[in-house]
C-alpha cells in the first residue's frame, strides 16, 4: 500500500490497522446506499457528483440546493441576512435528514459541512465519503467567486488557502476515499472513481 499521499496531506503516517479494517464488508453494506462528495467549494462536488450519479444510477441531492429550496433564498442571502452560524444550523439539519431516501443517493455536500464534528460522524457512519481534492489555486482560477460568501474578501486565493489549511484534517478524517479533481475532466475523473468503487465492491456496472 502506498501511504505517500496520506503523508503529503497530513504530515504523519497512518494507523494501518484502522485503514485495513476501515471498509469491512459490513461497513460497506451500511454505507453504500449513499455516496457523499465532500471537499472545498469549487472542487467539483456538484458537477462530478451529478455525472457520477447518472453513470451509476443513483439519485442526486445537493445540501445547498435543498437549503435554498426550503428557505426560498440564496446561500449568499442566508449568510448576509442571518450569518454563517445560522447557515451551519440549517446545513446540520439538512444533513441529519439526508439519509432517508429509498433510492441509492449521491449527496453533494457544502464545502464547510465537515466543520461540525457531528456532521463528520453522521457522514462517516451513513455514507461512503468521497473527498474531491483540488488546490486553492486551481479552484480560484476556474470558479465564479461571486456566489461564494466566504470569498468576498480582498484576496480570495489566500482566504481559500486558509480555509483549506483549517479543513484538510477534517476532510481526511471524514473521507473513505480521495480523488484529485485538479484537472477538471469530469468524464475521465468520474470513470476513474467508478473503477475504484468497483474495486471496493460498491458498484457493479
Ligand atoms: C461553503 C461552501 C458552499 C456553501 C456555502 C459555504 C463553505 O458550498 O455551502 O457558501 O463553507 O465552504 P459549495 O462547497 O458547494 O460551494
Amino acid at each position: 500500500m502506498d501511504y505517500l499521499a496520506y503523508f503529503h496531506f497530513l504530515g504523519s503516517m497512518p494507523d494501518t490497522q484502522v485503514l485495513r479494517t476501515g471498509l469491512s464488508a459490513q461497513l460497506l453494506e451500511q454505507k453504500k446506499h449513499t455516496i457523499a462528495t465532500i471537499g472545498l467549494m469549487g472542487s467539483g462536488k456538484t458537477s462530478h457528483g451529478k455525472l457520477l450519479a447518472q453513470k451509476i444510477g443513483y439519485d442526486f441531492k445537493d445540501t445547498d440546493d435543498e437549503i435554498v429550496a426550503k428557505e426560498q433564498r440564496s446561500i449568499s442571502d442566508i449568510f448576509a441576512q442571518d450569518g454563517e452560524a445560522h447557515f451551519r444550523e440549517l446545513e446540520r439539519n439538512e444533513l441529519a435528514s439526508g439519509f432517508n431516501s429509498l433510492n441509492p443517493t449521491l449527496l453533494s455536500c457544502g464545502g464547510g459541512i465537515v466543520t461540525h464534528e457531528e456532521n463528520r460522524k453522521v457522514l462517516n457512519d451513513n455514507s461512503l465519503v468521497v473527498w474531491l481534492f483540488a488546490t486553492p489555486q486551481a479552484i480560484i482560477a476556474r470558479t465564479n467567486i461571486q456566489k461564494r460568501p466566504l470569498l468576498q474578501v480582498a484576496n480570495p486565493e489566500q482566504k481559500l488557502a486558509e480555509i483549506y489549511e483549517e479543513r484538510k484534517g477534517m476532510y481526511a478524517e471524514t473521507a473513505d476515499i480521495v480523488f484529485s479533481t485538479e484537472k477538471k475532466m469530469k468524464e475521465k475523473n468520474t470513470d476513474f472513481i467508478i473503477q475504484e468503487l468497483k474495486h471496493i465492491g460498491l458498484c457493479k456496472q
